[in-house]
């Protein structure tokens, strides 16, 4: 595609992009025709290691997806993008040789993608982490499994959940700690019991941070966009103000207006966060 002219660009601004794609957005033949025109070797060749079709196909939409966003944001046509990862393995935007076509506005984007769906955050001059989880995995005893990495005060609210209710419970806080840990770049080299999230009903009420971090540096969105799928924002607080979510579906060719969402705020940084 011919690289996205001033008035095409979509401006982060304030805001935090979210961007939801599942895998049949695009067409078998589509994703791999935009593998041959977008994707890096590096990719291609991650992509050409899948053993299952399935598991290559939702590489190549992902990845296809990240490429179009960032071309949006950026003005940088899909294929011209260039990535560094860090050394756990967190992907960066490289600036392009010549500078980037527009004002830089510093993004950082983070990229989630489970069992045909995909999801991509981007934000700007600050950090975000996104992740996206199925409750209709059908792996229970992982779901058990899981919770036993959380905290102890996690672990306690969760036991007094109805057993109807455990399950989201579980993946709620796991999508919550996965798209924190992402923000941060490290993954799961981070404890999960080593921060803590208390939820309240279908509400955030209060995020213990790990011993290196502020917990009024960050604010978390939490939404259910489609059905059976549970999505995670993290993203760092810079000033006074509080972004605003945006929120899109589909293969972006378009990109059509997005759904505007509040950022909630949680109760416990109140005040700092409209100081
Ligand atoms: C990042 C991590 C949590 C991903 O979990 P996941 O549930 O399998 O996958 P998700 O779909 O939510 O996210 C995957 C995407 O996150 C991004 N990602 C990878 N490492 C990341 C990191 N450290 N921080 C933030 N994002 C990361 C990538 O874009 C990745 O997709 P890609 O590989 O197709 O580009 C996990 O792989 C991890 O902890 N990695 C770090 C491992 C590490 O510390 N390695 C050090 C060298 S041994």
């Amino acid at each position: 595609m011919a690289p996205t002219t001033a008035a095409e660009r979509l401006i982060v601004g304030d805001s935090v992009q979210l961007w939801l794609c599942r895998n049949e957005d695009l067409s078998e033949a589509e994703a791999v025709d935009l593998e041959r025109r977008w994707l890096d070797e590096r990719e291609r060749a991650t992509a050409r290691r899948f053993v299952f079709d399935h598991d290559r196909g939702q590489y190549l939409v992902a990845h296809a997806l990240v490429r179009r966003v960032l071309a949006l944001h950026t003005g940088v046509a899909e294929n011209q993008l260039g990535f560094w990862r860090s050394h756990r393995g967190r992907p960066f935007l490289e600036p392009p040789v010549g500078g980037w076509p527009f004002e830089d506005e510093g993004i950082d984007f983070n990229l989630s993608h489970t069992r045909g769906v995909n999801v991509i955050g981007v934000t700007s001059h600050r950090r975000v982490g996104v992740d996206v989880e199925r409750l209709d995995r059908e792996d229970v005893m992982t779901i058990d499994a899981v919770s036993e990495a959380f905290s102890p005060e996690e672990q306690q609210w969760l036991a007094g959940l109805p057993e109807g209710a455990r399950r989201r419970g579980v993946l709620r806080l796991w999508t919550l700690k996965e798209a924190y840990a992402k923000a941060r770049g490290l993954g799961l080299a981070l404890p999960f019991d080593s921060f803590a999230f208390a939820l309240d009903g279908e509400r955030l009420r209060s995020f213990r941070p790990p011993r290196d971090d502020l917990g009024g540096r960050w604010q978390f969105v939490e939404l259910e966009p489609m059905a059976s799928t549970l999505l995670a924002a993290a993203v760092e607080v810079v000033g006074p103000d509080i972004p605003e979510v945006h929120l899109r579906t589909g293969f972006p060719w378009t990109p059509q207006p997005p759904l505007v969402l509040d950022m909630p705020v949680r109760a416990d940084v109140e005040q700092y966060s409209r100081r």
